[in-house]
């Protein structure tokens, strides 16, 4: 640390387990952050070798003096997790989803703006150096004006992730909240916000309560319109975690596409930015040979980015990149998908959000005086 570089923030994380984990790991590692303590009712195996470890957040928040803390437990425990520590006057990075339900995540969304907030949602990806070249490439007109987007996260989990972890078999988990929450947030980052979506889903692979398989329909506002294949029991090369050099827990393939977008003047594949487009010198039509080039970028992981902009979003110095709006807003896709799936209709984004919305403003404030 130089004299000019501000002390490392203290961070807690809530949670240990197989995300928790590669936090501590990505903390320790970081410039610019301390570890400072855990919290975990099944305590992590560093917890009292000189980290102090508590059973939960609350106790963790009261007795050490955080800067931060990371929120790595079960979903449905994140948004009270979150407004606790935010009700402390720590900054939160929570991770994905945000919370069970579009309208529990309004909670988190009002509370950040009561208490003005620090809250960095783990959408992980938008943190990715390819995802910042997509996004200009796409917005900049590099493509001409995008017609269409597809996406495949297609990996076969291991079996001892479903029979081990109760919760990961319940409503409340399932390849749409768990995985495909990530897709359809990034796609509303390159691509814009849906507008409607149709969808169809499949638990007939590992026959449990939730399912293992969608196919989404999109239409994007901007007229452009989308799908997208999720599986989390068949095998495949396709899909960001085998597409990236993320972690060693996901091993690497270097033909993993995540998305391909298609413009009327180019093509883009992500995260590998490969785009291809026509000679200027010749016609621009399917009788024109193609050329490819690789979009150049600084090789930078995801999570390493991701913490470095969260000691930034803690230290008061920049704006989270996901909010807990955006990411609200990401969750009532995936509802709105849920309930395509389950009706077989086509459904209106917006008007799925306010019609919860609406709900919400007509139902009871809970005990505290807070909706
Ligand atoms: N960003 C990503 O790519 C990514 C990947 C995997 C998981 N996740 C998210 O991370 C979170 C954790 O997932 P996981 O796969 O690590 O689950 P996990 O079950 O392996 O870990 C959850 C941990 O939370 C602990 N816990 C339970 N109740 C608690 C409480 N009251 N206080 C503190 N800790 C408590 C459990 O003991 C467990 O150690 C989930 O929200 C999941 O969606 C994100």
């Amino acid at each position: 640390m130089t004299e000019h570089e501000p002390p490392p923030i203290r961070i807690g994380v809530v949670g240990t387990g197989f995300m928790g984990r590669q936090h501590l790991e990505f903390i320790r590692a970081a410039p610019g952050a301390t570890l400072a303590a855990v919290a975990d009712p099944v305590p992590a195996p560093e917890a009292g070798r000189g980290l102090p470890g508590y059973e939960d957040a609350g106790s963790m928040l009261a007795a050490e003096d955080l800067d931060a803390v990371v929120i790595a437990n079960p979903n449905a425990l994140h948004v009270d997790t979150a407004l606790d520590c935010l009700e402390a006057g720590v900054a939160v990075l929570v991770e994905k989803p945000v919370a069970m339900a579009y309208a529990e995540s309004r909670r988190l969304v009002a509370a950040v703006a009561r208490l003005d907030g620090r809250l960095l949602v783990g959408h992980h990806r938008r943190h990715h150096p390819a995802v910042a070249r997509a996004r200009a490439a796409i917005q900049e007109g590099e493509l001409g004006s995008v017609v269409a987007v597809g996406g495949i996260w297609s990996a076969r989990k291991d079996d001892a992730y479903f029979a081990e972890t109760s919760w990961h078999r319940r409503p409340g988990a399932g390849v749409l909240l768990i995985n495909v929450v990530h897709d359809l947030d990034l796609l509303r980052h390159l691509c814009g916000e849906v507008a409607e979506v149709q969808a169809m889903t499949s638990s007939h692979a590992r026959g449990l309560e939730v399912e293992d398989t969608v196919s989404l329909s999109l239409r994007f506002e901007s007229g452009a319109v989308g799908s997208l294949l999720a599986s989390d029991a068949g095998v495949s090369p396709w899909g960001w975690d085998q597409a990236t050099e993320e972690t060693l827990a996901f091993p690497y393939l270097p033909d993993g596409v995540a998305y391909r977008v298609v413009g009327t003047q180019g093509a883009l594949s992500v995260p590998n930015l490969a785009r291809y487009a026509y000679d200027p010198a010749v016609p621009a039509d399917w009788h024109s040979p193609l050329s490819r080039t690789y979009l150049p970028v600084a090789p930078r992981g995801s999570f390493q980015a991701q913490l470095a902009h969260f000691i930034d979003v803690a230290r008061g110095v920049t704006r989270p990149l996901v909010t807990a709006e955006d990411a609200s807003r990401t969750l009532a896709l995936v509802e709105a998908a849920a309930l395509a799936a389950r009706t077989g209709a086509t459904v209106d984004v917006a008007q799925f959000r306010a019609a919860i919305d609406a709900r919400a403003t007509e139902g009871p404030a809970d005990g505290q005086g807070r909706r």
